[in-house]
């Protein structure tokens, strides 16, 4: 059963704009706490020497530039994604590295239109959960592959799993005066932060969208950080979901939440640094190769 959604809605461009500035200035925070998961989600897509790859969703593009490491002069990386200020940001910094072999495109996850640009590989990296209607990111994605190119992504896992996220939109949603996220037995609505960690949904949505080859598995990814308020000051200009449900309070009823937060988030203290647990679950597919469709398809018509 899917909560009714309360949550103010993030699709548009305009709405992720709001939050470029600060996920950009927290680059090298996001790179060290995924670091381990970026590694594994472009191993898991065969990311190498000249390949030519489609980041979705690529935000200020610090994966994107694992990516142009990888794949080298010979190769070439797309950053996409539906906000135009942190492309622009991520422009910036494809420049100043120096890597002539990326290169940015506005582009909804939900409506790539790079149908048949025959790429060998496409990566989203804590995206895919933001898009409303997922079967339809993942189908724009699958079309922007050769047959036979990789897809992987990585979203967040469930909220017991997700602690300081369940935190942060629990407190957020009551000091706003919302009901709360769900219940254990609803599933967290479409476009919402953990709308893709219940188990078997990835899997069954890769499925729909005709990959073959799916595999999904938990990553611990644990961000650690020299206090709490160094995560609240991430989350205050980069966490886009938990400022939208703050933003109508008043300066004062915005500075109790926070303090509320603060206060809970304590708890993840741990010998004078601060470890805030989370899990991601990290998806990997392939796109058919006409012969593999063909023998499936010889396969159940035979059987
Ligand atoms: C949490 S950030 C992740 C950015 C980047 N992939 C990273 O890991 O550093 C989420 C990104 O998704 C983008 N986004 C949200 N909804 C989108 C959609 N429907 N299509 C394309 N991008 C979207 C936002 O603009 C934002 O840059």
């Amino acid at each position: 059963m899917t909560a009714p959604n309360t949550e103010p809605p993030l699709d548009g461009s305009h709405a992720w704009d709001q939050a470029a500035e600060g996920w950009n200035r927290h680059s090298a925070l996001v790179g060290d706490w995924l670091r381990e998961a970026t590694a594994a989600m472009l191993d898991a897509a065969r990311i190498g020497p000249g390949a030519r790859v489609l980041d979705i969703a690529a935000g200020a593009g610090e994966q994107t530039l694992d990516i142009a490491r990888r794949v080298g002069p010979s190769g070439q990386v797309l950053a996409t994604d539906i906000s135009p200020g942190i492309l622009a940001l991520a422009r910036h910094k494809f420049h100043v590295a120096g890597w002539a072999q990326a290169s940015t495109r506005v582009a909804d996850a939900q409506a790539l239109g790079l149908d048949g640009a025959g790429f060998d590989a496409a990566v989203c990296r804590l995206g895919l959960m933001f898009c409303g209607a997922p079967q339809a990111a993942l189908a724009s994605a699958h079309a922007a592959l050769r047959p036979g190119g990789r897809f992987s992504a990585l979203v967040f896992g469930s909220p017991q799993a997700n602690p300081c996220i369940a935190i942060l939109m629990a407190s957020a949603m009551r000091h706003a005066g919302l009901p709360p996220p769900s219940s254990p037995r609803q599933s967290p609505p479409p476009g919402s932060l953990l709308s893709l960690g219940r188990p078997g949904l990835l899997a069954e949505l890769l499925a729909a969208t005709g990959f073959a080859d799916i595999e999904v598995r938990a990553l611990p990814a644990p961000m650690r950080l020299p206090s709490v308020q160094h995560y609240l000051d991430f989350v205050r200009s980069a966490g886009l979901p938990i400022m939208a449900i703050l933003a109508p309070l008043t300066p004062e009823a915005q500075q109790a939440a926070w303090h509320d937060i603060a206060q809970q988030l304590a708890r993840f203290n741990a010998n004078g640094q601060w470890v805030g647990p989370n899990e991601l679950l990290l998806c990997s597919a392939t796109r058919a190769t006409a012969s593999a469709v063909f023998s499936t398809h010889q396969e159940g018509t035979t059987t």
